[in-house]
């Protein structure tokens, strides 16, 4: 299992915050931003890192993570030239991952849950996780069949179906890259996780599992607000 850090994207609704510096480089609290889910892959037990940046502040992202030697880990960088979407990181990292599977995380998700168990335990298709949210429409939405097994996931819906958003954690085995290929981009021109999402639902390998612990979205100045207090409030509590 590799792991990949999606921390491109142009960071828009953040701004100024993100006029001179990428949003995945603010603080939360005591820490850049993308410390949080690299800890999430490096609590997970991944080792092996390809961290996928925007090209404005490439350097910043080398000369605050390095080589990985400090984390224990090893990491590869690419650029990711101009947004296309969150699919696109299989295609950016199709050399990277060989013939191995993917776990995907976005550089601005902060999970308090741990995933070693859900990596652990993956052996092929997709498994992507669903919480319940207030503001559904903000992400991919899940709509589930009586039986409460997942029927499909749409982007950004404007009569979202369900409550649950798709979280920026997703597991792929390695048909990954063959499948993101036979997606053509959205009207948005991005390459779209959630289409790749449906490919797997479609073919009948898509697990939906869920998220218990918190979970931010730091992409907006609230949840920026709130991931900040409680990454606070969890280096308090360990103080
Ligand atoms: P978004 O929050 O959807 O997009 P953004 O970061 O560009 O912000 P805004 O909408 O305010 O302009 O992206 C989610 C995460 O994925 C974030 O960490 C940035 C990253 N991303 C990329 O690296 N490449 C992309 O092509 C896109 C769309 C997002």
């Amino acid at each position: 299992m590799k792991g990949i850090i999606l921390a491109g994207g142009s960071g828009t609704r953040l701004r100024p915050l993100t006029s001179i510096t990428s949003k995945q480089l603010l603080p939360l609290y005591n820490k850049p931003m993308i410390f949080f889910p690299l800890e999430t892959l490096l609590n997970a037990g991944i080792k092996d890192i390809l961290i996928i940046v925007a090209p404005g502040n490439a350097g910043d992202f080398l000369k605050l993570l390095g080589s990985g030697k400090e984390f224990g880990c090893k990491f590869t960088y690419e650029i990711q030239d101009k947004p296309e979407g969150l699919a696109q990181a299989f295609l950016i990292g199709e050399n990277f991952l060989g013939s191995d599977s993917a776990t995907l995380v976005l550089g601005d998700n902060i999970f308090e849950d741990n995933f070693s168990e859900a990596i652990t335990s993956f052996q092929s298709g997709g498994r992507v996780f669903a919480k319940e949210v207030t503001d559904p429409e903000r992400f991919g939405v899940v709509d589930f069949d009586e039986n409460k097994r997942a029927i499909s996931i749409e982007e950004k819906p404007n009569q979202p179906t369900s409550n649950f958003a798709v979280t920026g954690l997703y597991i792929y085995d390695n048909t990954v890259v063959q499948k993101v290929k036979t997606l053509q981009p959205s009207p948005r021109g991005e390459l779209e996780i959630t289409d790749l999402n449906n490919v797997y639902l479609q073919d009948g390998s898509l697990d939906v599992a869920f998220v218990h612990g918190k979970w931010f979205d730091t992409g907006t100045f609230e949840s920026l607000f709130e991931a900040t207090q409680f990454v606070r409030e969890r280096e308090l509590a360990k103080a």
